[in-house]
């Protein structure tokens, strides 16, 4: 991995803020753009812009087969089936909604159980609270060890035979803890597996089939694509008995004045005009993430972390989640004794560091680690060692 080559790819990394070159440490919450993702936006409207599936003319089959192309290559990225099982939607936490109104809405019962876990980021846990005042079903919420890693002795025993769903976070984006979701899915064979993969897809080598999950769902604004696109990768079988999550254009076959019949996948799920070009974008991250190879880009963050957990270390520091970067992904939480962790950003901004502090969306979780937020450093493909070194002077001179 050319850190350096990458890095000329990404116009904002120029950027100065307060004078200083920008650290771009939030990559968590989003990440930045590669010219090839911004010109792939350009050129559709510059190019080929039209609306698709409805059009003869060539604008529209151009634009047809570049959405369609785009499912494909999410398909083959997760090592789907093919691409009737990848549903574009708006983010993770709307392909959540699809999956709670049309499966747990319409299949669970009053007694049944949803086994979800404390680190989950409100994506995957307010839908699910939804399901249980309105459903009367229980949602059970897994706690954590001390070390910040899944209480998994606890997490088997929360499973019986009225656990109906399984809906856990791939990577915490709080902890940065890896769940071991092959585990997961040997201690209960015959519940829906739904694995929140935000922080996941984008960082390391995520296959479905492997995992054994019948739900993946990841946002492609946290993996070098455009915001307002998402992926829901459903099993065929599973999704072909859903109910469709919204009605109206485009999810149709035939339609009468009081009755109609529906697309088959993946058009099912996908109503009205498409976020076509936001398709294309996210098909134009993935290319750029696989010239690269996700096994470098989990190395190259693994790296990284190791190098600023040393760094991080003191005795006046609070650090959150696993310290072995094995079992952690690319992000960071901690806390400075004596200092309020909006305060550590803001003084972090004042040179060109851009962190995230508060509660990360997913306040149960920090009330569990005792505090209402943390600092939170999180890296992809274009951060170096050097960028780390730059952080800590700062934080150095800050906590003393
Ligand atoms: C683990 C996890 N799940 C869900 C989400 C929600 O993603 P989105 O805001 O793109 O819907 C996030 C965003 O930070 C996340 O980190």
């Amino acid at each position: 991995m050319n850190i350096e080559e990458i890095r000329k790819d990404f116009p904002i990394l120029k950027r100065k803020i307060n004078g200083k070159q920008l650290i771009y440490f939030d990559n968590s919450a989003t990440t930045q753009k590669p010219v090839q993702v911004i010109n792939a936006i350009k050129n559709f409207y510059e190019t080929y812009n039209a609306n698709i599936h409805r059009g003869i003319h060539t604008l529209s089959q151009e634009a047809s087969e570049m959405y369609e192309d785009a499912h494909k290559k999410v398909a083959d990225f997760i090592g789907a089936n093919d691409m009737q099982e990848i549903i574009f939607v708006r983010n993770t936490t709307e392909a959540i909604n699809l999956v709670m109104y049309s499966y747990a809405m319409e299949n669970l019962e009053k007694g049944d159980e949803i086994l979800t876990t404390i680190m989950e980021h409100h994506s995957n846990l307010v839908p699910w609270q939804y399901v249980e005042q309105k459903k009367g079903i229980k949602l059970k919420i897994a706690d954590i060890k001390d070390d910040g890693t899944l209480d998994l002795d606890q997490f088997k025993q929360m499973i019986n035979e009225k656990t109906k769903i399984i809906a856990i976070t791939h990577i915490s984006n709080v902890l940065g803890t890896i769940n071991d979701i092959k585990k997961i899915r040997k201690m209960k064979k015959d519940a829906i597996l739904l694995v929140d993969g935000a922080q996941s897809v984008p960082h390391m080598l995520v296959n479905v089939k492997k995992m054994n999950c019948d739900f993946l769902i990841f946002s492609a604004h946290k993996m070098l694509g455009p915001t307002g696109i998402g992926v829901l990768y459903g099993k065929k079988e599973l999704l072909e008995k859903m109910k469709p999550f919204l009605y109206g254009g485009d999810m149709i076959s035939k339609v009468e004045q009081h009755k109609s019949t529906f697309a088959i996948l993946p058009w099912k799920f996908e109503a009205g005009t498409s976020n076509i070009v936001g398709g294309i974008g996210l098909a134009t991250a993935i290319d750029y993430l696989n010239k690269i190879g996700m096994q470098n880009v989990r190395d190259h963050e693994k790296e990284l972390v190791k190098y600023f957990l040393e760094k991080l270390e003191d005795r006046n520091t609070i650090i959150y989640g696993p310290k072995d970067p094995e079992i952690k992904g690319g992000c960071i939480s901690f806390n400075i004794k004596g200092f309020n962790y909006h305060d550590i950003a803001s003084l972090l901004d004042k040179s060109g560091i851009a962190i995230r502090s508060g509660h990360h969306c997913a306040q149960p979780l920090l009330k569990r680690l005792g505090t209402t937020g943390t600092c939170r450093a999180s890296f992809y493909i274009y951060n170096t060692k050097e960028e780390i070194d730059k952080f800590f002077d700062i934080l150095n001179k800050i906590r003393g």
